[in-house]
């Protein structure tokens, strides 16, 4: 290990203890600072994309991009989670720092492809060079090495190796170029990467190779007229027989993403081979909330294909996290079985939650209740679209004029919204909903999960009120909880 490896790492462990103390010894910052209970967070300071995701010898590990040093972000590692039922999940440290010259101003993010045995993780190598007269950091001033590291259990690695830089892209990418996502087709590798063009319109490009470490350009995925500036953390899958094309996007404008947020993360069906003729949908949204960005995808042993999304978004004025005074900001989405019904994309807690709930009421047409943060509520049989919950005191969800509505009642800076307003989605009908309520998370899926909201919250009293005339709500605590006070 390297001398600037070994400190790096001595200061994250440091950063790491301070708060761990700090919360033992009840310090107001990291103990009341809206820790999550159910989702993955940054052990201290900053986290954003889930990297890395994949289950191996029944692991399932989830790597995630971490500043530990500031919560509002800084040079980025790649932090290790591991678990056995995507539920309960323990910390294993920070295991890959930017220590090479290839890498030095952040391991950014990447993705886990096993294979005998080996797990090889490819991840972007970012550098900025700052110092440049001419620098813009799109076109000069950066680099964007693709770089490969294996490990047969995500936490000893082998040499780090420069696989690609930006000469060995197309030429008419600018230098943004990141976030490999490999599979195997018919016996050869394949690699897609986010670029952004000297034109400034956001691509998939696709590398191919026999033997995972050399790599040729082999295609692109595009849309017929440009969409947005730049595609981050691509991702291309099958579920259920439909071909999944994912992208974050950036630089979407106009009427229809008014009321979105800044940058926008979904899918289009590809109709066709995506290494050859293919069509594109149009792009739908994994999410319609206020937070959600850069999801990635792994199959597990069992074949599902599951989803985590950063519940973030980033460059965002509009509004806030109430955690960075408490010294952490951001955590992941629970993880989602993504699955296609009749057509449709839709998305769901994984199973294993399923035996962590606890029934706790049912109730016709309304519950009312007060108490524990931690919480599913699923509500069915919506009769004529009649539906209000309140979260929080101040988190509305509710169906109305054709559309469903996810809005606080007061957008202040320091409320329960942080500054959050207002996210809608429109829909002739509703028959179903489901809530999994964290500290400081609401996920909301309709429709049997055709349709996904999520937000960060912060409340100051744990209340739920639901109204659905004539819909069957039933309340679940959730294992790990404390249980709801009886009223
Ligand atoms: C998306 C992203 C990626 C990049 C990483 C850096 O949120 O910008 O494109 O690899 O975050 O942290």
């Amino acid at each position: 290990m390297s001398a600037l490896t070994n400190d790096l790492k001595k200061l994250t462990e440091t950063a790491e203890k301070a708060f761990e103390e700090n919360a033992a010894a009840g310090d107001k910052g990291a103990q009341t600072g809206f820790r999550q209970k159910l989702h993955l967070m940054p052990p201290v300071g900053w986290l954003n994309d889930p990297n890395g995701l994949c289950q191996k010898d029944g692991i399932f590990h989830a790597f995630f991009q971490y500043s530990p040093f500031d919560p509002e972000g800084g040079v980025k590692l790649w932090g290790h989670y591991i678990s056995r039922d995507m539920i309960d999940w323990e910390y294993r440290g920070a295991m890959l720092y930017p220590d090479q010259p290839f890498d030095c101003s952040g391991v950014y993010s990447g993705c886990a492809f096993i294979e005998g045995g080996e797990m090889y993780l490819y991840y972007t190598g970012n550098v900025k060079l700052e110092d440049r007269d001419d620098y813009d950091y799109i076109n000069t001033g950066r680099e964007a090495n693709t770089v490969l590291v294996t490990s047969p259990d995500g936490e000893h690695f082998s040499r780090k190796q420069l696989l690609m830089r930006n000469s060995d892209y197309p030429a008419d990418l600018s230098l943004h170029v990141r976030d490999p996502k490999v599979w195997k087709q018919d016996d050869v590798y394949y690699m897609l990467q986010g670029a952004r063009t000297k034109e400034d319109v956001g691509q998939g490009i696709i590398f191919r190779s026999q033997d995972k470490v050399n790599w040729a350009f082999h295609s692109r995925v595009e849309t017929e007229k440009p969409f947005g500036y730049m595609w981050e953390c691509p991702d291309y899958f099958e579920a259920d027989g439909a071909k999944i094309f994912s992208a974050s996007v950036q630089g979407l404008t106009g009427e229809e993403w008014k009321d979105r947020n800044v940058y926008q993360s979904g899918y289009f069906l590809l109709d066709g081979d995506i290494l050859g003729e293919y069509s594109l949908s149009d792009y739908h949204l994994w999410d319609y909330g206020f937070d959600y960005y850069a999801p990635q995808s792994f199959e597990t042993e069992d074949g599902r294909r599951i989803q985590i999304g950063w519940m973030g978004m980033p460059d965002c004025e509009e509004y806030t996290n109430l955690t960075i005074e408490a010294g952490w900001q951001h955590c992941f989405t629970f993880p989602r079985e993504v699955f296609v019904r009749n057509g449709i994309v839709c998305q769901r807690p994984v199973r294993e939650l399923e035996e962590k709930k606890q029934l706790i009421e049912t109730a016709a047409g309304r519950l009312e209740r007060n108490g524990d943060p931690v919480y599913e509520v699923d509500i069915t049989e919506i009769r004529d679209n009649s539906f209000r919950a309140v979260l929080g005191e101040e988190l509305i969800l509710e169906y109305r004029d054709g559309r469903f509505e996810m809005r606080f009642s007061d957008r202040a800076k320091d409320s329960v919204s942080g500054g959050r307003g207002i996210r809608y989605k429109e829909m002739e009908k509703i028959t179903d909903v489901k809530i999994l309520g964290d500290v400081s998370s609401v996920e909301v899926f309709v429709n049997g999960g055709e349709t996904v909201f999520s937000t960060r919250y912060y409340p100051g009293r744990y209340e739920i009120d639901v109204r659905s005339e004539g819909a069957e709500i039933a309340l679940h605590s959730i294992g790990m909880s404390s249980e709801f006070p009886t009223e």
